[in-house]
């Protein structure tokens, strides 16, 4: 991927105060798909810095709340309807506090869980379907039928298995590039709306959720 330091994203949330350039991906395909509305109830898995949760925070307004996880740090926000809470989202513990917290299911997840890079393309691409099954067991666990699920992937041989499960789930999917994605990352979101309802079927394996 080519390194763009100081793109016109990473410029315009330093001016408009966004802690991620992420945030236009979220805004973009928000006014796409319309997948938060005023009054919703989010989840984002993988959080940090926070960019989505502060476009989240602004789409679902003070009716709405939403919830933020990463396995890193977070600084805290002023806005009250954003919680933070630090924890490995494909582990079971988290899982469960996260359902703990929550009390009551909700309208959207959010994931834009990347898995730390190491430039072994196979190597990645695997780690973030890893990554994407966790996401997508945890939507199962926390969406109420018919709420949406937007989920991070990279194109790979993996993109057509994950397509896949998340049809059995969703009644829609979309596969899509925001126009901030950095050129030459292999990256993609699938947006997937409708949620079925069903319970996820992917087996957790010694504390870890995992794909079977
Ligand atoms: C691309 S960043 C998210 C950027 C964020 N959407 C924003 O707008 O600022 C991906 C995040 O996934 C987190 N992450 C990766 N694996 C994780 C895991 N197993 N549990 C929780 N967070 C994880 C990383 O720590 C990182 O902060």
């Amino acid at each position: 991927m080519i390194y763009q330091p100081k793109d016109v994203f990473y410029r315009r949330a330093k001016e408009e105060g966004y802690r991620s350039r992420a945030a236009y991906k979220l805004l973009e395909l928000n006014r796409r798909f319309r997948l938060i509305r005023p009054g919703d109830r989010v989840v984002d898995l993988g959080s940090a810095p926070g960019g989505w949760l502060q476009v989240a925070s602004r789409l679902t307004g003070p009716a709405g709340r939403v919830l933020g996880v990463d396995i890193q740090p977070i600084e805290p926000f002023k806005e009250e309807n954003i919680l933070i809470i630090r924890g490995d989202v494909t582990s079971e513990e988290c899982q469960e506090k996260i359902t703990g917290l929550l009390g009551s299911r909700v309208d959207c997840v959010l994931s834009d869980l990347s898995p730390r890079l190491s430039g072994i393309r196979d190597a990645d691409v695997r780690r973030s379907a890893d990554l994407v099954r966790s996401a997508l067991q945890a939507a199962c666990r926390l969406l109420r039928p018919g709420g949406n699920f937007l989920v991070k992937t990279f194109v790979g041989e993996e993109l057509k298995a994950l397509s896949l499960e998340l049809e059995r789930h969703f009644r829609s999917l979309q596969r899509t590039r925001p126009e901030s994605t950095r050129k030459g990352s292999s990256e993609i979101y699938l947006c997937a709306q409708g949620f079925r309802g069903e319970t996820c079927d992917l087996m957790p394996t010694e504390g870890k959720l995992k794909s079977p």
